[in-house]
């Protein structure tokens, strides 16, 4: 390869990406493929290899470059036939053996009655629905909100483990099961993308995300994703009359199913099952989160039937989290989009379930100090320092947190952290509201950081979703001055485009055709959605979900922009007319007068620019609209208010106490009296990522 001169090169990557194309095209569209995935994937191979040589030389149609070959509308949308389901948690022995008792007691058997339950991993990876008719696979579908999932069908099509073609199925068979990606071709997905200087993933989970949910299916064929089944949907004749059978029958169809699937007749198996899974866990070559038991029998199953999300007849047993100790090299605080300081501890690297870690969050000061928000001591008041040993943990794929702090191991001149009173990022100070837990940068956009965090969640998939304009892109457009504020965005074209004395085209890593993409992206979205404008924004607590019913609500940008700006913070009847919409709080009113006062011409500057699509009232058929949940525990992806605007929005009471009345507790990590309580009465508890399943944020 090193021997290929410029001329060489450029002359194989242009016959590659012809020849690339013309098997997409015919493998895609004419479904009559004209070479094999193993000749398909060396060229693949071939151009990846060549482009990372020659990184000038890489075609703005390049096979390895999505921008440009991608439809832009997104995936279709499938409604399942059967809804797709999640799993109720176990978290010990005493939970599996609860959910036993309680399946005894649900249809009435002795403890005599024999029952015998499945095994097997719980895969870490997406759920598929794969619908076949008369033995044809006719589409694929992910999750998405347990209803109605995404068009996936063209991107399934490629994965090997998937078949096309049934023979002796029944007419009707929606197949399901997981995609997940095995870490050696994690690995080296990850080696070959920053080797062109593509886009990394954190864990083999959100490499098959990232990978399945392609509008391009050629780069989900060119990723080695797998799929298992465990599961099936609507089917016109039954699979078997056991589990164990049903899933036998898929493997006989042409299934992968999990070779560590068995069958136990005691809770006292169940568990020895688990510990055995457990225990090959490291040496399996794909991430799994802990085993699921179901319930053999199927006409058992029906009797169990469902509770909203969750089958009553199957329960997932996770793994506890996995711990590490290691020593705390410095603290650095990261300012966000809305100005919280965040603390993250830089740790000497060190392997936690496999994974390496150098970085975990520490929440805020107060986590550091040893309390919580009210002031406890957590850690029994053990504070954290730089130079402690501390003990690191992972639960799922979430960032890595810091646990507990030994004493014993505490350098001998060390000295409590200070928090900073000032933003580290711009000088301005940090402040702390009354009944926050986070310290915020007061400088709003003259923090350097504060301004590109808002630019990226500006340009970001639920917001404007700018092909082209990614993290990577706003940054160095930030650095160089080019784009400052969202309303530079569309001024791109009139400063770098064609005729202008520095232009998008002769920038490094750009060309005529993707500078001229690009504009075309931006002036796609001057016509934009009421709620995406809105959410766009970035306003503090004022998430997707508050965004669409403030879009619904006022309708139209005009009155929502005017009653923003009528209404001032010390106005009471204002603020209250605010919240007397549904699922908008105090804080989020609160919020967006702000805002709205202290970013007046920007806002007005930047709708200027736009055609506001104004919003259509919406009925709520979520599902968990007249729902009751409670939320308990941390909760990781999102503030306890955003939360509940959240699930208010889609129709549900969010209630602080679980009592018979409660439908759904969200339990996170630390989840305790809540949990045992709903425990207790039967209630449905789920974890945070179940949870965003549900209302389809997943
Ligand atoms: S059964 C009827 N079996 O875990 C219930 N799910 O947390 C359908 N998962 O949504 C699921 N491995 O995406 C089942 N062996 C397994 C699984 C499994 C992974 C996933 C699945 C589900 C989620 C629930």
């Amino acid at each position: 390869m090193t021997e290929l001169d410029d001329d060489q090169a450029r002359a194989e990557l242009a016959q590659l990406a012809a020849m690339i194309a013309r098997a997409d095209r015919a493998y895609h569209a004419d479904d009559a493929p004209i070479m094999s995935d193993a000749e398909y994937d060396a060229l693949r191979r071939r151009n990846a290899q060549i482009e990372a040589l020659f990184p000038k030389l890489i075609r703005d149609d390049s096979p390895s470059l999505r921008i440009g070959a991608a439809p832009s509308e997104g995936f279709g949308k499938i409604q399942h036939a059967r809804r797709m389901l999640s799993l109720a948690n176990a978290f010990n022995a005493q939970d599996v053996e609860d959910f036993v008792a309680g399946i005894r007691r649900f249809l009435g058997l002795t403890e005599a009655a024999a029952m015998s339950f499945t095994v097997e991993p719980k895969i870490d990876g997406l759920s598929l629905s794969l619908r076949y008719e008369n033995g044809a696979l006719v589409h694929a579908a992910t999750r998405g909100d347990g209803e109605t999932g995404e068009d996936v069908t063209a991107n399934a099509r490629t994965i090997s483990d998937i078949p096309q073609h049934l023979t002796d199925a029944p007419d009707i068979l929606e197949v399901r099961g997981e995609v997940y990606m095995s870490h050696a071709d994690f690995a080296e997905l990850n080696t070959r993308q920053a080797a062109i200087g593509g886009k990394t993933f954190a864990n083999p989970r959100n490499a098959a995300a990232g990978s399945l949910r392609q509008l391009d299916p050629a780069i989900t064929r060119a990723r080695p994703l797998r799929f298992f089944a465990y599961a099936w949907g609507q089917v016109s004749q039954p699979l078997a009359s056991t589990q164990r059978d049903a899933i036998k029958r898929l493997s006989d169809l042409g299934f992968v199913t999990n070779p560590l699937f068995s069958l136990c007749t005691t809770l006292d198996q169940m568990l020895g099952k688990y510990d055995e899974i457990a225990q090959l866990r490291a040496k399996l070559g794909y991430d799994i989160d802990g085993v699921v038991y179901k319930l053999d029998d199927l006409s058992l199953q029906d009797r169990l039937g469902l509770r909203s999300t969750t089958p009553r007849w199957a329960i997932a047993h996770k793994f506890p989290a996995e711990l590490a100790w290691t020593e705390l090299l410095g603290i650095d605080i990261q300012v966000g989009r809305t100005g919280a300081l965040s603390p993250v501890a830089r740790l000497k690297p060190v392997t936690v379930g496999g994974v390496v870690v150098s970085n975990a969050t520490l929440h805020n000061e107060d986590y550091i100090a040893g309390r919580d928000s009210r002031g406890q001591p957590i850690r029994d008041g053990r504070d954290i320092r730089p130079g402690d040993w501390v003990e690191v943990y992972r639960a799922g794929d979430v960032i890595p947190k810091i646990r507990d702090v030994d004493l014993m191991r505490r350098p001998e001149h060390s000295a409590a952290y200070t928090f900073p009173e000032t933003c580290p990022e711009c000088g301005s100070p940090a402040i702390r509201e009354p009944g926050d837990s986070v310290r915020r940068c007061s400088g709003g956009l003259i923090c350097p950081a504060q301004a590109v965090e808002r630019l990226k969640h500006f340009v970001s998939r639920a917001a404007f979703d700018i092909e082209g304009l990614g993290a990577k892109q706003v940054e160095a457009f930030w650095r160089d001055g080019w784009i400052k504020t969202p309303q530079d965005i569309f001024a791109l074209k009139d400063r770098f485009g064609p005729g202008q004395p520095r232009q998008l085209k002769n920038r490094e890593g750009w060309g005529e055709k993707s500078a001229q993409n690009l504009f075309d992206a931006i002036d796609d979205k001057r016509r934009i959605p009421l709620a995406r404008l809105i959410f766009a924004l970035g306003i503090r607590h004022v998430g997707e979900t508050s965004a669409g019913m403030l879009a619904a609500h006022y309708g139209t940008w005009q009155d929502f922009r005017d009653a923003m700006r009528a209404a001032s913070v010390a106005d009471s009847s204002a603020h209250a007319d605010l919240i007397s919409i549904d699922g908008v709080g105090p804080v989020m009113a609160n919020s967006l007068l702000t805002s709205f006062q202290a970013e007046a011409e920007e806002i007005d500057a930047l709708a200027a620019c736009l055609e506001v699509i104004p919003a259509q009232a919406r009925a709520s058929d979520s599902p968990v609209a007249g729902k009751t949940v409670v939320f308990t525990g941390t909760l990781e992806r999102m503030t306890r208010a955003e939360a509940k605007a959240r699930a208010e929005a889609l129709g549900a009471k969010v209630a602080g106490s679980v009592s018979a009345k409660t439908d759904i507790l969200v339990a996170g990590p630390g989840a305790g009296s809540k949990a045992r309580k709903a425990a207790e009465l039967g209630i449905e508890v789920i974890d945070e990522d179940s949870w965003l399943a549900l209302i389809g944020a997943a």
